[in-house]
């Protein structure tokens, strides 16, 4: 593996254990995030988006049962690592913002004890209780708040929604190193809250020169942020490019519906504007997950699942209109 590959997922799949069956939702996912490299994921509410960075995390549910895949971060396999030994790990590198930020903070601690405990716990050095008081003042202050003692002596629910998403994205920042990932951070919040929210979270990436990954399902909100995006559907990732390349020459049957599809400048749903909806994960058809809404759909499609093909250089499509050698009878 080449050196500049900070994270890279191969051939993640994932079920969940539910009454009656097992859902198949991850179907093999492949992605990679390069250093200092912002990478924008999307695709519509629950394509498995939130299954890919929870598996990445180890903070899977409890009834989500792995299959098969590698996930390697930096030089190290990390299925291969015990909880321990993941646990340290992650908490001196990677982090992730999540879509609900109520979830995310405890209620029973205020928001000085949270982050505290956070920096506490991402120090290599031991630090007194003032220390890690002033670090905790720096850390509010980082995410353009005042009043820092204040906010610190609050609870969760003493702040308004755009004010705790930026207590959660403090959180991530004073732990990622690495790794920052913003799982839909914007889409519990304000319109007019959701821009601020993510220019915060561009900003302090950059200044600390994480990896970034922005999760949405509002294509207006990564054009500008990312570098690179991955198109999920169904528990795989159906195209890879440049985000640039995504806007100007989306190839994918879905990702040209997605592009059209595009409702407002600050984004919003999209799905209504592709017919039809995912399919049951508990008993997927055979073939691409996409055929029963793809316009172009040809027999090949459902008997067998599209691989990445290479179409211009660093643009993965996995479909078959582009698989100059199958047979697309
Ligand atoms: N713990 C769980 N048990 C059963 N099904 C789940 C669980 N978590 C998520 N799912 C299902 O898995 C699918 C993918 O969910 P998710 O990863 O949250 O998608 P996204 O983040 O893209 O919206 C959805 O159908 C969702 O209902
Ligand atoms: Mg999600």
């Amino acid at each position: 593996m080449g050196d500049n590959y900070l994270l890279k997922v191969e051939d993640l799949t994932v079920d969940y254990k539910v009454y009656g069956g097992y859902l198949k939702v991850l179907d093999g996912v492949n992605f990679y995030v390069k250093h200092n490299e912002r990478v924008g994921i999307i695709g519509e509410t629950g394509c498995g988006k939130t299954t890919t960075m929870k598996s990445i995390l180890r903070l899977q549910a409890n009834n989500a049962i792995f299959r098969k895949g590698k996930i390697t971060v930096g030089d190290q396999d990390i299925l291969k690592m015990n909880d321990k030994n993941f646990h340290a790990f992650r908490k001196k590198g990677l982090a992730m913002i999540f879509q609900e930020p109520m979830i995310a903070l405890n209620p029973v601690f205020t928001i000085g004890q949270q982050i505290e405990d956070v920096i506490y716990h991402a120090s290599d050095t031991k630090l007194s209780k003032a220390e890690l008081k002033q670090k905790a003042r720096e850390v509010i202050a980082s995410v353009s708040l005042p009043d820092a003692d204040r906010i610190l002596s609050n609870y969760p629910f003493q702040l308004s929604g755009g004010m705790r998403q930026r207590i959660c994205i403090a959180l991530a920042i004073s732990m990622a190193q690495k790794l920052l990932i913003a799982d839909e951070p914007t889409t519990a919040l304000d319109v007019t809250i959701q821009a601020q929210i993510l220019e915060l979270i561009d900003q302090i990436s950059k200044q600390k020169k994480m990896s970034l990954i922005l999760i949405t399902h509002s294509l207006g909100l990564t054009r500008n942020t990312t570098d690179r995006m991955y198109v999920m559907y169904a528990g795989s990732m159906i195209e890879s490019c440049s985000t640039k390349q995504l806007y100007e020459n989306p190839l994918h049957p879905y990702t040209i519906g997605l592009l059209k599809s595009i409702p407002r400048l600050t984004g919003g749903e999209f799905s209504n504007g592709i017919p039809g909806r995912l399919p049951d994960y508990m008993n997927p058809q055979p073939g691409c997950r996409f055929q029963n809404r793809c316009t172009k759909v040809m027999d090949i499609c459902r008997r067998q699942k599209p691989s990445e093909i290479e179409v211009e250089p660093e643009h993965y499509v996995a479909c078959f209109l582009f698989d100059q050698k199958g047979d697309k009878q």
